[in-house]
């Protein structure tokens, strides 16, 4: 009996993917507008896990964090910073913070900032430097990052850089590593649908402004997880949305774990251009009798 989960109702592929849904209002529900005329400080309002009781502040210092202006004639419209605060919310449920370990990273620090002193290396943090520099447009552009190297040797530090730099800018953002995403795509279809379903789940993971997805290439490839990887690079390419990606295989490698269609599009969404990362396993510095690292 095959181990692969049943396709759910869209099977991964492109051609049975529903039209865009209709636009909803994920704050409409809890903001209550006829409250807000008037509204002096900061206001309640759901973050993404759903605490109703967050403060909140405008991210764009416009409003006073209620989403809403009011004119002399006691007239609302939205602040700008409302559309932001609905892509948030719609993109609840999703893994969006940093891992622990990645918490603390800087391009002032340590090891980034040694990194940008090493002769292999310099360059691709450079070329991640100003991709976080110009956040709002790179991911307005739907331009990407192909962070690509052996273990142990800076990938993910990177990438977390730019998942950061986006968050700090208040855009929405998945962070996963590729075996785990499939394995979250793959509950969806245990779930009964709704907010918990495949559907649901693949709207939010292709609407966010930026997706991480680390370790590419490290899943085991199926029909199954090429269609899934397929569905959602396509759709996000399509819609000039941003992906950054790390990867242990190089290009040939990559096509072949992934396929080519799948490779194609990221191509082209990361401006055609891997950033390597050389040198040997910064791991194996911190293991027991490990000698200083090399130079490569
Ligand atoms: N060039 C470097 N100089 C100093 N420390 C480094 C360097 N590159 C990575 N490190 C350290 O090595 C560890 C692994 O880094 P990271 O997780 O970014 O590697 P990776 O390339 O994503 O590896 P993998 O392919 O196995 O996921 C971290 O502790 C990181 O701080
Ligand atoms: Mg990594």
């Amino acid at each position: 009996m095959s181990s692969e989960p049943k396709r759910g109702p869209l099977g991964g592929l492109r051609a049975a993917l529903p039209e865009e849904p209709a636009e909803r209002d994920p704050l409409g529900s809890v903001l209550p507008r006829g409250g807000i005329a008037g509204a002096g400080g900061p206001v309640a309002v759901p973050d993404p896990s759903g605490d109703v009781t967050a403060r909140a502040t405008c991210p764009l210092g416009i409003c006073d964090g209620s989403g809403w202006l009011i004119d002399e004639e006691d007239t609302a419209r939205p602040c700008d910073c409302r559309q932001r605060r609905i892509e948030r919310a719609r993109a609840s449920g999703l893994k969006s913070s940093l891992p622990k370990r990645y918490r603390g990273v800087s391009f002032d620090r340590p090891p980034v900032s040694d990194m940008a002193r090493q002769p292999g290396l310099s360059a691709t943090v450079g070329a991640v430097r100003r991709y976080c520099e110009t956040i709002d447009e790179q991911l307005d552009a739907g331009h990407g990052l192909w962070l690509m190297g052996g273990p142990g040797t800076g990938k993910t530090t990177l990438a977390m850089l730019a998942s950061k730099a986006a968050i700090d800018a208040g855009r929405t953002v998945a962070i996963y590593s590729t075996p785990a995403l499939l394995a979250r795509i793959r509950q969806t279809f245990d779930a009964e649908g709704g907010e918990d379903g495949y559907l649901a789940f693949f709207d939010r993971l292709v609407n966010v402004d930026l997706l991480h997805l680390d370790d590419l290439g490290a899943e085991r490839s199926t029909d199954w997880v090429l269609e899934q990887l397929y569905a959602i690079v396509d759709r996000r390419y399509n819609d000039e949305r941003s992906i950054v990606f790390t990867t242990n295989l190089d290009e040939p490698e990559l096509t072949e774990q992934v396929g080519s269609r799948t490779v194609s599009r990221l191509i082209e969404i990361c401006d055609g251009n891997p950033l390597p990362l050389l040198g040997q396993d910064r791991r194996v510095e911190f293991a027991p009798g490990a000698g200083p690292p090399q130079p490569s």
